[in-house]
């Protein structure tokens, strides 16, 4: 069957105009509507565990702005969490992880109830699947197995990545493993969000540019290409973008040999380099400075307008660099909104 979604379509490789859009972390904090099904929720996790109110957060974004694609609501943390380690959200801390540092902290984990705690996950899809409005396209997606290990490894949130990459280089067997479980683990999670009406994927891999180039190539590129082979193999016409955050030039080694269908570049990656290196390879999806929508006014317009007027031209989703910040005027939202849609090519 032929796209006839317009987000579906750019990642099919058509230049549309304007561009589809939408924006990383569209449902959240910045939305009064979304804190207050929070705070009906209980905490974060039970929100992402309770379908009903998944999928109204959801659709919250979709409400105000029209954005051309819905991504579900979860977190890229679900995923140790179903693989038993234990995951909470402490208020105004972030994620807080039981870390693993040793073959033995590894043999704790296993893949055996991921499936049965990622069940109100996978209802949220489904009943996205029939909520979202008929020209919108459904977005599933999950952590990249390195980004994943971070969290799990420092036990939550990290500047410089030391247990991590302690772990990679000083166990490498121990690291070697966590990876094929996550890479075993998020394949299969994957799919499943697919079978529950997912249309396209994307993989966030936030941390990526924390590698040297060695490491990037063996736990950034070939986990992904792994993923995007098995996805393309076992549900073939579902598209996948990648965001490999901070890739720098190696975006081009990623995009090459990965095959995803599409990539979302970070605020920091050249508009004309984009344009020129990676838009013949594959659609593009980005990428402006997310501080932007916070300072609005004329920077704002004219942050919007230099993106578009750069990718515009080929295969192109519009979006952020990285995800919208809690302190944004959702006005902000609205105006990129409309000049988004006035695009005229
Ligand atoms: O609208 C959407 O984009 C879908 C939902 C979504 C969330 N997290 C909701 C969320 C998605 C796609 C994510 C991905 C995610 N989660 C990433 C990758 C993308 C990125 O932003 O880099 C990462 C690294 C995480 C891990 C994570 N989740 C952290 C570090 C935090 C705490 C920091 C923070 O912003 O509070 C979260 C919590 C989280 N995930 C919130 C939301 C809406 C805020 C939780 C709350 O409501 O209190």
């Amino acid at each position: 069957m032929t796209a006839t979604k317009p987000f579906l379509r750019a990642l099919a490789g058509e230049t549309i105009t304007p561009p589809p859009f939408w924006l990383m972390r569209q449902a959240g904090r910045y939305l009064p509507e979304y804190r207050a099904t929070r705070t009906q929720a209980g905490s974060f996790l039970d929100l992402c565990y309770n379908p009903e109110l998944a999928v109204e957060v959801t659709l919250q974004p979709l409400r105000r702005y029209g954005f051309d694609a819905a991504i579900l609501f979860s977190d890229i943390l679900v995923v140790p969490d179903g693989l038993g380690q234990g995951v909470a959200f402490k208020e105004g801390e972030g994620p807080v992880l039981t870390p693993i540092r040793s073959a033995r902290d590894l043999d704790g984990l296993d893949i055996s109830g991921l499936h049965d705690r990622m069940a109100p996950v996978y209802a949220t899809v489904a009943g996205l699947s029939k909520a979202i409005p008929a020209t919108t396209a459904l977005i599933g997606f999950s952590g990249a197995p390195w980004t994943v290990a971070t969290y799990m490894i420092e036990g939550g949130g990290s500047k410089d990545f030391s247990q991590a990459k302690k772990l990679m280089w000083a166990e490498p067997e121990t690291f070697a493993r966590l990876m094929e479980l996550l890479i075993e683990a998020t394949g299969q999670y994957l799919i499943r969000q697919i079978d529950a009406g997912a249309e396209a994927i994307q993989i966030f891999d936030t941390w990526a540019g924390a590698l040297p180039e060695t490491e990037f190539r063996k736990w950034v590129i070939e986990p992904a290409r792994r993923l995007v082979e098995r996805i393309h193999s076992e549900r073939p016409g579902i598209p996948v973008i990648g965001f490999p955050r901070g890739a720098g030039i190696l975006y081009e080694a990623y995009v090459t040999e990965t095959k995803v269908d599409g990539v979302s570049l970070d605020s920091s990656v050249p508009l004309d380099w984009a344009a020129r290196v990676l838009q013949p390879k594959c659609t593009v999806q980005g990428n402006l400075d997310p501080i932007l929508l916070v300072a609005g006014g004329d920077a704002l317009d004219a942050g919007i307008d230099r993106v578009l007027n750069a990718l515009g031209k080929g295969p192109f989703i519009f979006n952020l660099g990285h995800g919208i910040i809690p302190p944004t005027p959702p006005e902000n939202v609205a105006r990129l909104t409309q000049r988004v849609k006035a695009f005229k090519g």
